[in-house]
């Protein structure tokens, strides 16, 4: 991967109309129309700061069309208004009529943000060309209203989106080169072991980053979890239960045989839990893998072996990362274990001097839960995109950037 940009910092953007497409994909609580924690906004914060000169528009997505935390951006706004301890305009538009008005008033040390880009329909379709997504109805409207466009979705920037890669000139901001600073140990040199934990959601995106990490010789463990261990467990012929298997159904039936293989080869670098957690009646009851069909129930965090093992890989190796929690851990009876791997990422960081990064929308979030977000090296924006960025693969947004220097 060639990094290769203008910074925000090699152009004068003191009194300037500034687009900026960042990432602040949160956890919410769907329940009460709220965002949890959200580190994220929080990484937004500080590059506001840098921008406070500038008229900034916000431009980012939540979660994905069909999903229950696929909202508008108001609560967004909302968020970054608390900690930013200034004014964040909201209007729910993107580029119709009452979008451009906004834009057009917006005056320096304003902040506005736009509602969410993937209510948009073309905004998600994969553009490997990308002058076509330049051609877009939003990118003809938005980029002659102002003087700079700066990407910096560092956590979306394995997708080939509209606006992550249509304008056409584009510049770097401070999150995108503060993440690089910190990667970029781990892309070209990182102290081995390096172990990677995988939970969450979006299983067969982080099952083929995995693989191809393998494949390259990146990484040495994947310590998997969630339903990303479902997904293989499945492919294995278990059967974990209707509940668990109908999330993953679909990933299923496509990629089975892919999986399986995959598991073959590197079944000595893939740790697979052996013990689940479910709910029962409000506490947790640990159930060993075969028993997941019995209960047939969700299973909503790994077990105490699990963890014990998992501990073991995390205080053997000198380069830990968290992708995704092991747990749904917005439920208090499933959170257990998440904070064990984080306790267990701390410990390494202080003894071991190991580098440790949590990435991530959600393990970011569980982490400011457990208020040990300032115990590990770094904080990343980047989820699925780390396991992309750590591959060395040309990502989409940083292959934009080079190409789209003003
Ligand atoms: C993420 O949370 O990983 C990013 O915001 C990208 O989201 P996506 O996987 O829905 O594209």
């Amino acid at each position: 991967m060639k990094i290769d940009y203008t910074s925000y910092k090699d152009v004068d953007l003191k009194g300037k109309k500034v687009l900026m497409r960042v990432d602040i994909n949160s956890n919410i609580d769907v329940e009460n129309y709220k965002i949890r924690e959200s580190p994220r906004i929080a990484a937004l914060v500080p590059a506001l700061e840098e921008l406070k000169e500038s008229a900034v528009i916000i431009m980012a997505h939540q979660s994905r069309p069909g999903m229950e935390d696929f909202t508008d951006l108001d609560i967004h706004a909302k968020e970054l208004e608390k900690q930013l301890g200034r004014e964040v305009k909201f209007v729910k538009d993107l580029f119709g009529m009452d979008a451009v008005k906004a834009i057009k008033k917006l005056k320096p040390g304003e902040v506005l943000v736009l509602n969410n880009v993937r209510k948009w329909e073309p905004e998600m379709k994969g553009y490997d060309d990308f002058s076509v997504a330049e051609n877009t109805e939003m990118v003809k409207t938005l980029y002659p209203l102002v003087d700079y466009v700066i990407v910096d979705a560092f956590g979306a920037a394995h997708r080939a989106h509209v606006s992550i890669i249509g304008w056409p000139k584009m510049i770097a901001g401070p999150i995108t080169e503060k993440e690089l600073s910190v990667l970029k140990k781990i892309i070209e040199d990182p102290d081995k072991p390096m172990v990677m934990l995988i939970g969450g959601a979006k299983a067969i995106d982080k099952f083929k980053a995995m693989k191809f990490n393998f494949d390259n010789e990146k990484l040495d463990y994947a310590l998997c979890s969630g339903l990303t261990a479902i997904l293989i467990f499945e492919s294995l012929g278990k059967n974990m239960g209707e509940p668990n298997r109908k999330i993953i159904a679909k990933d299923l039936e496509v990629n089975k045989d892919m999986i399986r293989e995959t598991y073959e080869r590197y079944k000595d670098k893939i740790i697979l839990p052996e013990d689940l957690v479910i709910d029962d009646n409000g506490n947790r009851k640990t159930i060993t893998i075969d028993e997941a069909a019995t209960y047939n129930t969700t299973t909503g965090d790994i077990g105490p072996k699990t963890v014990e093992k998992f501990k073991e890989f995390i205080m053997k190796s000198k380069t830990i990362i968290a992708n995704g929690p092991p747990g749904i851990f917005e439920k208090e009876v499933f959170r257990e274990s998440t904070n064990e791997m984080i306790e267990a990422m701390v410990k390494a960081t202080k003894e071991n001097d190991a580098l440790t990064i949590i990435g991530g929308g959600e393990m970011g979030a569980a982490a400011s839960m457990a208020g040990l977000s300032d115990q590990v090296s770094f904080i990343s924006t980047a989820g699925g995109a780390m396991l992309e960025i750590l591959s060395g693969k040309d990502l989409p947004m940083i292959r934009a950037l080079r190409e789209k220097k003003p």
